[in-house]
C-alpha cells in the first residue's frame, strides 16, 4: 500500500516537472522544475527562454502581465469547455503535463523579464498613422471603442484582466483579431468579439501594425 501511494506521489511530481525527467524508482524524488527551468526548456524554442519570441507567429510573452499570462494557460487546458476557451493544438499539448502552480509561477516569471519589442520592421507609415488613430480613439461612427481605454495608453494593459500590447508581432496581433471575430478564441467574455464585428480587415492590419511599433 504504502509502495502504491509511493508511486503515485512519485508518478505525480513527474507529471509536473516535465523537464526534470529520467528518474529510477530508488533515487530521491526530483524537485519540482522552477517556471525558469521550464521556460529555458520546452518554452524556449518558441517563445526564448526570457519570453522575447523573434518569431512573428508566436507571441512575445516577457512583461506581459502575470494574471492573464496564467489565465491563458488555463484556457488552454480547458479543451473540453463548448465552445473551446483558446483553440491552439500547439499550446494545448504544451500545457497538458503544467500543474495550475507552474502556470501560476510562469505567470510571475514572464512577466518579470524585460520585453523587447517586435523588430520586424514596418514600412507603411500610413498604415501605422491609421491605427494610431483607431487604438486611442476607436471608430465612433462604427461604434468601435478605443483600444486605449481597456489597455491603457502606452499598451501596457491593466491587470488583472487586460494584456499588455506593446511592441507585440503585428502578426501574432492579427491572428488573434481574427480568432476573436470568427469565435475561434472566445476566452473574453464577448468583450473582444463584439469590437471586432465592428472593424474592418484594413482597420485590424492597421491597428496590429501600430501595436507593434508601441514603445
Ligand atoms: C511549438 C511552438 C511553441 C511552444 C514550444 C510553446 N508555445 Fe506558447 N504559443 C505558441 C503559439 C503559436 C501561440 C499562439 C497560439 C494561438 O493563440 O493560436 C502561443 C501562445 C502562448 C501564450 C499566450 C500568449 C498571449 O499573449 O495570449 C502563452 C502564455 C504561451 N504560449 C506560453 C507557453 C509556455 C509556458 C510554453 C512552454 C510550457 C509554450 N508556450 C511553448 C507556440 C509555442
Ligand atoms: C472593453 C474592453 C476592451 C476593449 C475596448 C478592447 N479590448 Fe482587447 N482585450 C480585452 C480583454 C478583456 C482581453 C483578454 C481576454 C482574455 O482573457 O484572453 C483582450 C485581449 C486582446 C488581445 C489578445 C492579446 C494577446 O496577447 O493574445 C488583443 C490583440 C487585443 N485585445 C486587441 C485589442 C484592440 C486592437 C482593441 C481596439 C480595437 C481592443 N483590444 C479593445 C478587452 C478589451
Amino acid at each position: 500500500m504504502k509502495m502504491i501511494k509511493n508511486t503515485i506521489m512519485l508518478m505525480a511530481l513527474v507529471l509536473s516537472a516535465p523537464i526534470a525527467a529520467e528518474t529510477t524508482s530508488d533515487a530521491p524524488a526530483p524537485a519540482p522544475a522552477t517556471a525558469g527551468e521550464i521556460a529555458s526548456g520546452v518554452c524556449a524554442g518558441c517563445h526564448n527562454a526570457d519570453g522575447n519570441s523573434v518569431i512573428p507567429m508566436n507571441p512575445i510573452l516577457a512583461g506581459q502581465r502575470a494574471e492573464y499570462i496564467t489565465k491563458q494557460l488555463l484556457d488552454f487546458k480547458a479543451t473540453d469547455s463548448a465552445p473551446p476557451k483558446r483553440n491552439s493544438p500547439v499550446m494545448s499539448s504544451m500545457v497538458a503535463t503544467l500543474s495550475a502552480e507552474d502556470m501560476k509561477k510562469l505567470g510571475e516569471y514572464y512577466s518579470k523579464q524585460k520585453t523587447i519589442p517586435s523588430q520586424v520592421a514596418v514600412d507603411d507609415e500610413k498604415l501605422v498613422a491609421t491605427g494610431k488613430i483607431l487604438y486611442h480613439g476607436g471608430n465612433i461612427g462604427h461604434g468601435v471603442p478605443a483600444c486605449a481605454s481597456c489597455h491603457g495608453p502606452t499598451g501596457s494593459g491593466i491587470p488583472p484582466r487586460y494584456p499588455a500590447l506593446a511592441g507585440q508581432h503585428a502578426e501574432y496581433t492579427m491572428t488573434q483579431l481574427n480568432l476573436f471575430n470568427t469565435g475561434d478564441r472566445a476566452n473574453d467574455n464577448d468583450v473582444m468579439h463584439k469590437v471586432l464585428t465592428r472593424m474592418s480587415g484594413a482597420e485590424k492590419r492597421a491597428v496590429a501594425a501600430y501595436i507593434s511599433t508601441m514603445r
